[in-house]
C-alpha cells in the first residue's frame, strides 16, 4: 500500500472533471478504460482552443494556417517523446488504430507474394488481426496462427520459433492483451521473428495506458496505439520505424506530399485532435514533473509511468484478490501477485452459470461502468472456448481510480451474483 500513499491521486483526478460527474445523484465508476478513458481539462481545453482560435487548414501563409501546421509538428513531437521514437517523421497519426492497421497492411502488401508466409496471434485483438487476413486473401498469402500459452497467458518464444520460416514476412503481435491483460515479453519475441527475417507490427493499444514504451529498445518495425485509451482524443499513432517506411508506397493522392510522415497521413489531418494529444502527453509529463522529474519531457513521461504502474498494481491485486473470494468465478488471465508486472490492471473473468451480460447490466445500473463481451479479443474467446456471444465481464483500472472506487465494485460484485444465483420464484 505504499505506492499508494505515494501517488498523488487527489491532485490526478482533480484534472479530470468527468471523475466528479454524477447522474441523479450517484456517483460514476469508470472501470470501462480498455475501451476509453477521461480526458483531463487540458486536453478539452486544447481542442476547442485549436478549433476557436486557430481553425485553419494547412500550408498557408496567414495566421491559422500558421498555427495549425504548428499544432500538426507539436503534436507528432509530443508522441515521438512518448514512443521514444528517433525522429518525428516516424511519426503517422490518423483516425484511430484499426484504420492506420489497414492502411500499413494494404501497403505492405504491395511488397508481399502469393505464398509469403504471416504470422497473427490467437491474443490479439481483431485489429491486429483481420487486416492481416483480408491481405492473405488477396494476395494469396499463407496465414499461421500463434497461440498463447494457457497457463503463462503469454505467447511464448518456442511457440513463436516453430511457426517461423525462410518465407515469414510479417509477425503482428500485441503487446498486452486486452481481455486477459497480459503483457508479452516483446523484446525477446520481435527479436526471434526479426532475425528470421520478418517484419514485426506491434499493437501497443493496452499497453500505453499503462507503461512506457520504448521503440528503439523493443526493436520492432511498426508499433500502433491509440489516444483515447491514455487520456487524449479519439484518434491512433503509428510509428514505422525509417528504414522500412521509408520505401514503402502507400495509396494515397499523386499530387500530395511523399514526405515523411505526410506520405501516410492521407487527407486533412484531425488538427484540433492533435492539439489535445500534445495536452495528453504533456499531462504525462506533468505528472512525472510533480514526482520529482525535472528534465526533458521523456524522462518525465517516464517518472509518471514509474508512479503509475506502482499505484496500478496495488488496484490490479485490490481487485484480483476480492474476485478470487467469490464462488464458480475465474478470472482469465494471470492472477500470481509476484506477476503483477506481467500484466496491465484489465481483468475479465466469467462466472459458471451466469451470462456476463446479465452481470455488467446489473453493476452499470449501480453506476458502475464496466463491459462485457468479447471486445473484439476474437481470437483469445475462441482459444479458451468462451461462447463469443457471451464473452467476459471486463474491469479495467486507469490510474485515476481509486481503492475505495474498487471496494465499492467488489462489493457490488458479490451482491449482484449473489442475487442472481438465487433460485427464481
Ligand atoms: C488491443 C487493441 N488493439 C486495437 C484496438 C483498436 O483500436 P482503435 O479503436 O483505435 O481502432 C483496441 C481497441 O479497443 C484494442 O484494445
Amino acid at each position: 500500500m505504499e505506492a499508494m500513499a505515494d501517488f498523488p491521486i487527489e491532485a490526478v483526478r482533480g484534472k479530470f472533471p468527468a471523475l466528479a460527474l454524477t447522474d441523479d445523484g450517484r456517483r460514476r465508476i469508470y472501470l470501462d478504460n480498455p475501451a476509453g478513458t477521461q480526458v483531463p481539462q487540458a486536453v478539452a481545453d486544447a481542442v476547442s482552443r485549436c478549433l476557436l482560435n486557430t481553425n485553419a487548414n494547412l500550408g498557408g501563409f496567414f495566421e491559422t494556417t500558421v498555427a495549425a501546421q504548428q499544432a500538426v509538428d507539436d503534436a507528432h513531437a509530443a508522441m515521438a517523446d512518448f514512443l521514444n521514437a528517433p525522429s518525428v517523421e516516424e511519426i503517422v497519426i490518423g483516425a484511430n488504430m484499426t484504420t492506420l492497421t489497414y492502411h500499413m497492411s494494404r501497403t505492405l502488401g504491395r511488397t508481399m507474394k502469393a505464398g509469403d508466409e504471416i504470422i497473427v496471434t490467437r491474443m490479439d485483438h481483431e485489429g491486429n488481426v483481420s487486416p492481416w487476413l483480408q491481405l492473405a486473401e488477396d494476395l494469396g498469402l499463407v496465414v499461421r496462427f500463434l497461440p498463447f500459452d494457457e497457463r503463462s497467458w503469454q505467447v511464448e518464444e518456442g511457440a513463436l520459433k516453430a511457426l517461423l520460416s525462410q518465407k515469414t514476412r510479417l509477425v503482428a503481435l500485441n503487446y498486452a492483451s486486452n481481455l486477459t491483460g497480459s503483457i508479452n515479453r516483446m523484446q525477446t519475441l520481435t527479436a526471434i521473428a526479426r532475425q528470421a527475417g520478418a517484419l514485426v507490427y506491434v499493437d501497443a493499444v493496452q499497453f500505453a495506458p499503462h507503461g512506457l514504451i520504448d521503440v528503439q529498445s523493443l526493436g520492432c518495425d511498426f508499433l500502433v496505439c491509440s489516444a483515447y485509451k491514455f487520456f487524449g482524443p479519439h484518434m491512433g499513432i503509428l510509428w514505422g520505424r525509417r528504414d522500412v517506411i521509408d520505401g514503402l508506397k502507400p495509396y494515397k493522392c499523386r499530387c500530395s506530399s511523399n514526405a515523411l510522415p505526410e506520405r501516410f497521413e492521407l487527407g486533412t489531418p484531425q488538427i484540433e485532435l492533435m492539439a489535445g494529444l500534445t495536452a495528453a502527453i504533456d499531462y504525462f509529463a506533468d505528472l512525472g514533473a510533480a514526482a520529482g522529474e525535472g528534465t526533458s519531457r521523456r524522462k518525465r513521461i517516464a517518472k509518471a509511468f514509474e508512479v503509475s504502474i506502482a499505484y496500478e498494481n496495488a488496484l490490479a491485486w485490490q481487485l484480483i484478490e476480492g474476485l478470487s473470494d467469490i464462488e464458480g468465478l475465474t478470472i482469465r488471465g494471470i492472477t500470481d501477485p509476484e506477476r503483477l508486472a506481467e500484466r496491465v490492471p484489465t481483468v475479465s473473468f466469467t462466472v459458471d452459470g451466469i451470462a456476463p451480460e446479465t452481470i455488467v447490466r446489473q453493476m452499470n445500473s449501480e453506476n458502475i461502468f464496466l463491459w462485457s463481451g468479447h471486445n473484439y479479443a476474437w481470437e483469445i474467446v475462441h482459444q479458451l472456448g468462451i461462447p463469443a456471444e457471451q464473452g467476459v465481464v471486463r474491469i479495467g483500472i486507469a490510474h485515476y481510480n481509486t481503492a475505495a472506487e474498487i471496494e465499492e465494485t467488489l462489493e457490488s460484485a458479490h451482491r449482484v451474483i449473489a442475487m442472481l444465483r438465487q433460485p427464481r420464484a
